[in-house]
């Protein structure tokens, strides 16, 4: 049976795309760090599904964590970095502290993990390394610079993983996605505003990218487009965004 670690598969995405694995016939590694709330997660997916308890803020809890995995269940073929925390704060409120907690689970925790990952997938020459990252990570926004930079990081690091892993049997994909309804909103004290998606339609959207080994993968048309549009005018695109935050809207 391919073994599959998804982290942050306690809830949302992580589950969603927990769930699909195992339908697969993957035995599905859940990652997180609330106890109850994981042993619950692994209970609905079946036999299946193994708890991983580990804390991602903590980087001792992370050194070393894929051969201990290796060691107890086999090779792993499939990471899906999909952990992550938000927060709601202008720049000039967040304290440090905050932000460096974010970037602990969102980037250092994901990047330690890509580099353990790669280092045994590619001496064995076949793997898939698919790093969750956010619509955020290419356009950031008010209030969610933390967030978007913790984002941005790991969206540097998938481009040059994807590049140095090509001729290594090993792929390297990322997915951003935007305003999903999940936990994360309440967790992090905000509400998703426009076009939404369901956890579901995104899992399907990481299945699909594992499928067909793309290199990125947004989850809806108007994303692109938005990409498209602040590619071609930066200027007019951040002239839009602060009057609209003026505005409130
Ligand atoms: N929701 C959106 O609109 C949206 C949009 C773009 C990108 N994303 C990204 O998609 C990914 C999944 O988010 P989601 O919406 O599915 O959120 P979610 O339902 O809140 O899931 C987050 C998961 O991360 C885990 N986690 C948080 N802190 C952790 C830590 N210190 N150690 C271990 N696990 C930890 C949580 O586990 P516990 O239950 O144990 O806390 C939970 O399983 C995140 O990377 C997020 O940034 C989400």
């Amino acid at each position: 049976m391919a073994n599959a670690l998804i982290t942050g598969a306690s809830s949302g995405i992580g589950l969603s795309t927990a769930r699909r694995l195992a339908q697969r016939g993957h035995q599905v590694l859940l990652l997180s760090y609330d106890e109850p709330e994981l042993l619950q997660a692994c209970s609905s997916l079946g036999p299946q599904a193994v708890p991983v308890l580990c804390d991602l803020s903590m980087p001792e809890q992370v050194e070393g964590l894929w051969l201990r995995l290796e060691e107890s269940y086999g090779p792993i073929d499939t990471l899906i970095n999909n952990a992550g925390i938000g927060l709601r704060a202008e720049v000039v409120d967040t304290e440090m502290a905050d932000l460096r907690r974010l970037f602990e689970v969102n980037f250092f925790a994901a990047a330690n993990l890509c580099r353990q990952a790669m280092a045994c997938m590619s001496r064995r020459r076949r793997g898939h390394i698919l790093n969750l990252t956010s619509a955020a990570a290419r356009r950031s926004l008010p209030c969610i610079g933390a967030y978007g930079a913790s984002k941005a990081a790991l969206h540097g690091l998938t481009q040059s993983l994807r590049l140095e892993a090509s001729g290594s049997g090993v792929t390297v994909s990322e997915v951003l996605p935007i305003s999903v309804t999940t936990p994360f909103f309440a967790r992090a004290g905000y509400q998703p505003r426009g076009l939404t998606q369901t956890p579901e339609q995104v899992a399907e959207q990481i299945l699909l990218c594992l499928d067909g080994g793309q290199a990125e993968r947004t989850t809806h048309w108007p994303t692109a487009l938005g990409f498209v549009l602040d590619a071609l005018f930066p200027n007019w695109v951040a002239a839009f965004l602060a009057w609209r935050y003026r505005r409130g809207s």
